[in-house]
């Protein structure tokens, strides 16, 4: 090996050499600065509930006065929200238990339905037509621990028109 090609080589030893060094500077550098992101960064409060302002809650009842004008039909249409999840017929459970003839049973009734100790803690209460309104108007407000994992409807008539349509599904 001739005295240049030597020094070709070592340059290039060298430089690798370099370059190694470079990146672990650079990725011990990330690291510091990340570190201090951290360290810097502050807590932002993030609303995760979907809690409507307080100037918005004479909205969310009473539901009583509007059932007379509420129509099942549109019920009907406003309930495959809640299809993909319950089934209206007897006994017949899938991720939430069957609606039918849901509106005045008592909560938490369907015997053969696992319901979450939140709901079994609630068992004497009854589904009124308020009570339904005020759960499927924020499902996590009304009975904390629930397992129902569905935002809510925030429209007043979506929830009027569904609970008419729940009534008029009869054992
Ligand atoms: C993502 C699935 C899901 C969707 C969508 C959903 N639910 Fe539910 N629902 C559940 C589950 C699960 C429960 C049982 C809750 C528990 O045990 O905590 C439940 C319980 C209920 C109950 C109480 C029944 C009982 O036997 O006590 C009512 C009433 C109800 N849901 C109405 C509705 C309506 C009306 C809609 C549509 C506007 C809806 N749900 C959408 C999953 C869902």
């Amino acid at each position: 090996m001739g005295g240049f090609e030597f020094n070709k080589l070592s340059a290039s030893v060298l430089v690798a050499l370099i370059i190694l060094a470079l990146g672990d500077f650079a990725s011990q550098y990330f690291i510091a600065s990340n570190r201090n992101i951290q360290k810097n960064s502050f807590h932002i409060p993030v609303q995760t509930t979907n809690a409507m302002p307080a100037n918005h809650e004479e909205k969310i009842g009473p539901i009583e006065p509007l059932l007379e004008q509420a129509s099942a039909e549109k019920g009907e249409l406003v309930f495959k929200k809640c299809q993909q999840c319950h089934s209206i017929k007897s006994d017949e459970h899938a991720i939430g238990p069957s609606l039918l003839a849901v509106v005045g049973k008592k909560i938490a009734s369907a015997a053969t339905y696992a319901y979450s100790s939140a709901f079994k803690e609630k068992s004497n209460d009854i589904w009124t037509v308020e009570n339904i309104n005020a759960f499927i108007h924020n499902p996590r407000k009304f009975i904390s621990g629930t397992k129902m994992s569905f935002m809510g409807l925030e429209d007043i008539n979506d929830r009027a028109n569904v609970i008419k349509y729940l009534q008029s599904l009869k054992d």
